[in-house]
């Protein structure tokens, strides 16, 4: 514990970047599931499309230089898929030139990139065959896993290969809030069995290529609780939750071990699948009968998403005690238009996650710019850099300034507290 006079703390090794997804910022007509999903009326909250986004094919350079004035030193970003294989089997060699040209000048302005290799968003004829539900899902996801790897392996070192899978099949097919909008717990499950199952084949495909990588999935992790600690139901459904949407893939993905209601497949064995365990963690749900969310009377972000800064080192300490390694925070972040109490969250999380007692070795902030936000399209901001979509104007924020000044001093300074946090509190 420091003392009272103190707000300061070191960041013990770990290392700060940023997080961002291809679909989210890149802009343009990629033909994926999500340019059809926001085409359809009702779907996107603002009507947005990924058309615009934050137009980062075109604007590489622009953010590697804002990346480097910040001292940015790691960036996690995504491929997309469907400009690599626009058609089944057929690769696109100016779109991966592309991302080579990306790595390249990523490594001259010496930041270090964390590549995702699936990032929810799929090239229109995968999700016509079914997405990850279909049979061939695995095979035909990692014959692109092996040509993407081939070419940029001499640029990356560090990859995930799915960004959320639990979050994948949930939405897309049980709640139906995202494409292909299918509500079917059997289709979830068969869906989640297929991401596990992907994940432990571009975990070898990428090991074979590159011996030395470094491979993990970005798992979005949260905190249940009961609404009512003393109501069984409430008790039993947060275990439930718990362990449908997060343990089980997790145990599968991490160790080859398949437990119900996921299915021991043919050919996996037991294993060590991962070389660090990343953690996507935003908030914490309270769960009341069949139901979870936020309750009245604690602080939330702009979504209504409950901050709770102590759950990222629960869900870092709980990844360690079962899955030990490295660990990196792959993501975390929280929308605020006003840049109010962002400050605030980067100093709560980042020393929750460095103070957790786990090896935390890397914290990404979700996310660099302002970006399109799936379902919840361009309204919810989230970047320590704001973006005007009109005029593609980016303005460093407050935030931004503080999360450069903690990677500067490898931690935060009483100095940096009193400027930049002080005063700050979460909306309620
Ligand atoms: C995560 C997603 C990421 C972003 C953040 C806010 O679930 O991985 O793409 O949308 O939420």
């Amino acid at each position: 514990m420091q003392g009272d006079d103190t707000h300061a703390f070191l960041l013990n090794g770990c290392e700060l970047g940023v997080a961002t997804a291809a679909t989210q910022i890149e802009g343009g007509d990629a033909d994926t599931n999500w340019h059809r999903w926001a085409a359809t009326a009702g779907h996107i909250a603002d009507g947005s499309t990924p058309a615009r986004a934050a137009d980062h094919w075109n604007r590489v350079q622009q953010d590697i230089d804002l990346m480097r004035e910040l001292g940015i030193k790691h960036y996690r970003m995504g491929l997309e898929w469907a400009r690599i294989e626009p058609q089944p089997g057929q690769i696109d060699d100016a779109a991966l030139e592309h991302y080579v040209d990306e790595l390249t000048r990523l490594r001259d302005a010496g930041i270090t990139p964390l590549v995702t290799l699936h990032h929810f968003s799929n090239p229109w004829w995968f999700e016509q065959l079914g997405g990850f539900y279909c049979r061939p899902a695995i095979k035909v996801f990692l014959w692109y896993v092996r040509q993407v790897v081939a070419r940029l392996h001499p640029l990356v070192s560090d990859w995930v290969t799915i960004n959320e899978p639990n979050v994948y099949a949930m939405t897309g097919f049980i709640d139906g809030s995202f494409p292909p909008g299918h509500r079917s717990m059997r289709e979830g499950m068969r869906v989640m069995q297929h991401l596990a199952q992907a994940h432990i084949g571009a975990y070898q495909v990428i090991h074979e290529i590159s011996p030395d990588a470094r491979v993990g999935v970005a798992n979005h992790l949260r905190v249940f609780r009961p609404a009512n600690p003393r109501n069984p139901l409430h008790q039993a459904v947060s275990r439930l939750d718990q362990y449908l949407f997060q343990d089980a893939l997790t145990r599968a993905m991490s160790t080859g071990v398949f437990l119900p209601p996921l299915r021991q497949p043919k050919g996996i064995r037991r294993g060590r699948y991962y070389d660090f365990q990343g953690i996507n963690y935003y908030s914490r749900s309270t769960v009341s009968g069949l139901a979870d969310g936020t309750p009245s009377g604690v602080d939330r972000n702009d979504l209504g998403w409950e901050i709770y800064p102590q759950g990222l080192a629960i869900v870092a300490r709980r990844v360690n005690r079962q899955y030990p390694g490295p660990i990196f925070i792959t993501e975390n972040g929280t929308a605020d238009a006003a840049d109010a109490f962002r400050p605030l969250f980067l100093y709560d999380h980042i020393k929750a996650a460095v103070q957790s007692g786990a090896p935390v070795q890397r914290y990404y902030h979700w996310c660099f710019t302002d970006n399109w936000e799936w379902a919840d399209g361009e309204g919810p901001r989230f970047g320590i850099v704001a973006l005007d979509y009109e005029t593609q104007q980016r303005t460093v924020r407050q935030s931004g300034r503080f999360f450069a000044d903690i990677a500067a001093n490898g931690g935060v300074t009483d100095q940096a507290y009193g400027r930049w946090v002080a005063g700050r509190e979460y909306p309620r």
